[in-house]
């Protein structure tokens, strides 16, 4: 017995010894697989232990153990000062440049021309002090027509068809009322309106809106921008002054508007707006030929507008004998249908890459 313990005692000597001056993982390794692995040191001296005595073998087995867990540490703490010696040699040698440019640049993405046109609409009365609002693609009969004036009989709605849903297929918590898909942003006037309560009101709301249409310059979704501004003494030329620099700062300095009386009925008087055809500078010509754009006219049709009628001020809460003001919606995909000479506003939604990577 006095053998095997001797033996246990020189491996413990070894081991320290040796760990102390190991100088990489390699060697460490090595170390390991000597000590403690399956034909190691420690294996041999158990190997011994089958030829002692019932008493002794307990007290060799103890201290067999004892050895190999202290050679397990020493292996342990070897590893973590090697591992920090290289972390700090790493940190001491040449910094990593981060700035360098990467092999390969991948190629960058960009927003959706129509979420593009969105932002720059939005930018453009945003400089002008509009706050931008937000209201439900699923509307209620109420805001969409009724509060706009519109009757269930009355025969704008059928420039407006649209979807309705059953009551029943919604949750909780809205208020009664027939519920449809919103086929503008205009209920988005009342909404503001009641949540502001008080003029000065300057709102514009971009969003989604959705009509029984399909053809090439119309489809079933599609995307608005509305305007409103209500405050004391809101007159005609303040829309007008307000149209006529939203178009400079769209379609180019030279632009001019013109306004055409239309019918809406929830404004009084209203107005169709065109803006001088940017691709022909309103000439009606583009290289001697005829400019399809605007279809030889000089001028193109943008956004219905008009000083917001008495009932839909009074819908919103405010009182129309103090307050006037004006509104205007415009079709997103028709803007940006303008600005780039694209002539089906399907190839918006189609998403393929050959026409979305030309913006
Ligand atoms: C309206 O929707 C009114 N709410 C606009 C308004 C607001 C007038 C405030 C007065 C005061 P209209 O139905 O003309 O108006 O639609 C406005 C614009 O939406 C159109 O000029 C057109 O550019 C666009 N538009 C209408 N239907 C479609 C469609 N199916 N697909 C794409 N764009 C459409």
């Amino acid at each position: 017995m006095p053998d095997l313990l001797q033996q246990l005692d020189a491996l413990s000597r070894g081991a320290r010894d040796a760990v102390a001056r190991v100088a990489d993982e390699k060697a460490l390794e090595d170390l390991r697989v000597r000590f403690l692995g399956k034909k190691g040191e420690l294996s041999a001296v158990l190997r011994g232990m089958g030829q002692l005595s019932a008493e002794e073998r307990p007290r060799v087995g103890e201290v067999a153990n004892r050895v190999k867990e202290e050679v397990e540490a020493l292996l342990d703490g070897a590893r973590r000062r090697l591992e920090g010696a290289k972390l700090e040699a790493e940190l001491a040698g040449p910094p990593i440049d981060v700035t360098l440019p990467p092999r390969r640049l991948l190629p960058r993405g960009h927003r959706h021309p129509i979420t593009r046109a969105t932002d720059e609409i939005a930018g453009i009365f945003a400089r002008l002090g509009y706050e931008v609002a937000s209201g439900p693609e699923i509307e209620l009969d109420w805001y969409n027509f009724e509060a706009l004036n519109i009757p269930p009989d009355h025969p704008a709605r059928d420039m407006q068809d649209t979807f309705y849903a059953d009551e029943s297929t919604l949750r909780h918590g809205v208020e009664p009322g027939t519920v449809l898909l919103r086929t503008h942003t205009s209920p988005v006037q009342i909404r503001s309106m009641k949540r502001i309560g008080k003029p000065p009101v300057r709102i514009i709301c971009p969003g989604r809106v959705y009509r029984s249409d399909y053809d090439q310059t119309h489809s079933p979704m599609f995307h608005q921008v509305e305007g409103l501004c209500v405050d004391e003494a809101i007159t005609f030329a303040d829309l007008k002054g307000t149209l006529a620099a939203f178009a400079r700062a769209y379609f180019g300095a030279g632009t001019r508007t013109r306004f055409r009386p239309s019918y809406f009925p929830f404004v009084e008087p209203g107005a169709e707006v065109d803006v001088s055809c940017s691709i022909c500078g309103g000439s009606g010509k583009k290289d001697g030929r005829r400019c399809g754009t605007c279809k030889e006219t000089g001028w193109l049709e943008v956004l219905g507008a008009g000083m917001v009628h008495p009932k839909v001020l009074e819908n919103g809460g405010i009182d129309s004998k103090r307050y006037t003001g004006f509104a205007f919606g415009m079709g997103v995909e028709r803007m940006a249908m303008l600005r780039h000479g694209i002539d089906d506003l399907r190839l918006y939604f189609e998403n393929d890459l050959r026409f979305l990577e030309q913006f």
